[in-house]
């Protein structure tokens, strides 16, 4: 089967890994990024598939309605993989607006050309919504998100993809679009904006910077390796069933506060530092406003109905992640330069 495959916001962290695994193992499909290339989207995030002849990278928004309907109708569109969104908490608690119109306006914008453009023909169509374990709001200290937990957000960025999801069942319900969504848990990986935690932290480490951890750094997060939720993408691409929802997590909770140590003694190590130099660098903060205490996945039913399991171990994944952000320095330096001096002077000083 041949598919012209739509895939947004592929030049962030977790879309140019699902871009790489699409266009590397099924080349009789045609993908088609397309990303604004804002400050988390960054086309060197994917130097090595320029050349490949089955991927085509344009750029553009997702709430560009024009531009959406000229794909569909240039490239036969067939399948949409959407991604694209603005990802960060912090960020939208300082600028929920627009939070609303990328995830929420730009998703029904696709929605709604991928109706028009399909015209009801859904035979091989798909539009996979890839979505967060957020929208499901906080646990305390039990207990598991399963696909059948009421939506409760809290924050401007849970509450825009909660949005995004109702309007993707609702798609479904109302015209019967073939749809598809799942809910991921905490990514970690290469390529990730060092805003978020991980990459945050590590970079902190290495430049002897202050860690800002929020609160008393006892929330707990599901941490996955971000190879293994784009493989859990390709299954439910092709295996998933039609209307469903699907969770995706890594049984792997840690507190924040375990998990920084995790990284330090790491960084330290794998830079020949003596063990404990880089524990100073731990400083508490103000907590995140409406900060969630705690996440947790329960993606059973990912394994039992198509066979999908995390297959690293957390110590392997923070290891390989760890080394990676040692060995792509210019990457680092690149993406960390102007705006997001700005960014983080504003935001932790
Ligand atoms: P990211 O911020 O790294 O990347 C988002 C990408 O979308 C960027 O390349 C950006 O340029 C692009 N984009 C933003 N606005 C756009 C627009 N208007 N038009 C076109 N492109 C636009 O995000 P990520 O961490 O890779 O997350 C990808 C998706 O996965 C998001 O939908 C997010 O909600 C979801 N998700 C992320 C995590 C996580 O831990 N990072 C967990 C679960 C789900
Ligand atoms: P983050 O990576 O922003 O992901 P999310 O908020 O979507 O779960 O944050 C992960 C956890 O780390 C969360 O509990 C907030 C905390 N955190 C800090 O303590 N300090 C920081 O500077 C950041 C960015 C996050």
């Amino acid at each position: 089967m041949n598919h012209n495959v739509l895939i947004t916001g592929g030049a962030g962290f977790i879309g140019s890994h699902v871009v790489r695994l699409f266009v590397t193992n099924y080349p009789e499909y045609h993908i088609y990024n397309l990303d604004i290339l804002s400050y988390a989207g960054n086309l060197d995030n994917l130097t090595d598939l320029k050349n490949n002849e089955n991927y085509t990278f344009i750029k553009g928004d997702i709430c560009d309605n024009e531009l959406i309907k000229n794909i569909f109708k240039k490239y036969k569109i067939s399948r949409v993989i959407h991604l694209a969104a603005e990802s960060h908490v912090d960020r939208s608690i300082t600028d929920p607006l627009s939070f609303a119109t990328t995830n929420v306006m730009g998703t029904l914008n696709l929605l709604q050309v991928a109706k028009e453009s399909w015209q009801a023909n859904y035979i091989n169509k798909l539009f996979y919504h890839i979505s967060t374990d957020e929208v499901y709001g906080s646990l305390g200290h039990d207990g598991l998100f399963s696909e059948n937990s009421k939506y409760d957000p809290h924050s401007p960025y849970a509450a825009s993809k909660a949005s995004s999801d109702h309007f993707v069942r609702a798609f479904a319900d109302t015209y019967g679009m073939p749809t598809v969504i799942s809910n991921c848990s905490n990514n970690y990986g290469s390529y990730q904006f060092p805003e978020k935690l991980i990459p945050l932290f590590i970079n902190n480490i290495v430049n002897n910077k202050p860690l800002p951890v929020y609160g008393k750094g006892e929330n707990v997060r599901d941490w996955l390796f971000v190879n293994d939720h784009a493989r859990a993408i390709d299954v439910i691409f092709h295996d998933g069933k039609l209307g469903d929802t699907y969770n995706i997590g890594g049984f792997n909770e840690w507190k924040n506060i375990d998990l920084i140590k995790v990284m330090i003694k790491t960084v330290d190590r794998l830079l020949g530092r003596e063990e404990g130099t880089s524990d100073k660098l731990i400083t508490y903060v103000t907590d995140r406003a409406g900060h969630d205490f705690r996440y947790a996945i329960d993606s059973t039913k990912l394994k039992d109905d198509l066979g999908w399991e995390p297959s690293l171990q957390f110590e392997e994944g923070i290891e390989k992640t760890v080394t990676w952000y040692l060995e792509n320095t210019v990457w680092l330096k690149q993406v960390t330069s102007g705006k997001y001096q700005e960014y983080y002077q504003k935001m932790y000083n």
